[in-house]
């Protein structure tokens, strides 16, 4: 939600959505960036924003403007605020930067030292390659962010649509590699990872076939512009009644298996599981719990 738009920052609250993030990058103005500082701080310590995570974009690096987004925004409302995203990030030392002025205004302020946390978004080639090392680069960081637009622009893919596939590219998924060597930085240092935006925001079915892709990979989330995209996102990113029904079972089952018979491999039905199935069927019956889903079949032995 751009800072700079009060009306916005009210209806972000209503929202059925995990985390909320306040910009004061590139959905504002550069005219209107001070302003938008003051309409976050107040936004965040009056909202109600009970069951969401609320995040403030600051801007990048390369501007001028980043110490004074991180001082007022923390100094402001840093109890209220639970990380920093970092966009455009190229190299761990931004990050360590970032984590280094949050320590110090969190003990100015008086704040629990370490408690916000920082998402880096990763945007062009030098973030990509130094993906592993961005990840690495401080205990405040939870998240690495996908940014398509930036990221496209950066490498010169030849396309307007950002997250759809370029024109003449007619086998496979131009964003594989890229999404594959975020998921696979992010989970060797265990943060989640989120994919960025999806333009086209009266296309819903096409925002659902973009994030699907990067839902099946394993990513955790996606962002959304607009509330048509909320429930589209909500939906893709929960497993279905039927693979969380199937992953409490596994569980069940398993358990049933490894402690009342003290066997390992065991069948459930036609298929057999062990104990990587219990990990996969973990993943998928977290993500369901976490979103509310109610099992509708119990394990018999
Ligand atoms: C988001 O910041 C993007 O550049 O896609
Ligand atoms: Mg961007």
């Amino acid at each position: 939600m751009p800072g700079s738009n009060p009306r916005f920052l009210e209806k972000a609250q209503t929202l059925p959505v995990d985390e909320v993030f306040l910009d004061l990058e590139d959905a504002v103005a550069p005219l209107a960036k001070e302003d938008a500082r003051a309409n976050i701080v107040a936004a965040l310590r009056e909202g109600d924003w009970t069951g969401k995570t609320r995040v403030v974009r600051v801007n990048g690096l390369t501007t001028q403007w980043t110490y004074r987004d991180v001082i007022e925004v923390v100094e402001g409302a840093g109890e209220f605020l639970d990380a920093v995203m970092l966009p455009k990030v190229q190299d761990p030392t931004e990050v360590v930067w970032l984590d280094t002025l949050l320590t110090q205004i969190e003990k100015t302020m008086g704040f629990e030292v370490g408690r916000i946390g920082i998402e880096a978004q990763i945007e062009n080639a030098r973030g990509l390659v130094n993906a592993d090392a961005i990840a690495g680069s401080s205990r405040r960081l939870e998240t690495l962010v996908f940014g398509p637009a930036d990221f496209m622009a950066s490498v010169n893919m030849r396309t307007l649509v950002v997250g759809e596939q370029p024109p003449g590219y007619t086998e496979g998924d131009a964003y594989h590699y890229i999404l594959m060597r975020l998921l696979m930085a992010a989970r060797m240092h265990d943060l989640q990872v989120i994919d960025g935006p999806y333009l086209q925001i009266k296309d819903v079915e096409g925002f659902r076939r973009v994030a699907a892709r990067s839902a099946a990979l394993g990513f955790d989330g996606k962002w959304v512009l607009h509330p048509l995209q909320v429930d589209a996102a909500n939906e893709v990113f929960s497993p279905s009644q039927e693979d969380y029904d199937h992953a409490e079972l596994i569980l069940e089952a398993y358990e049933y298996y490894t402690t009342v018979e003290k066997r390992g491999a065991v069948m459930l039905g036609d298929e057999m599981i062990d104990e990587a199935s219990r990990k996969m069927a973990l993943v998928v019956a977290a993500k369901g719990r976490a979103a509310g889903l109610a099992r509708t079949k119990t394990f018999t032995p």
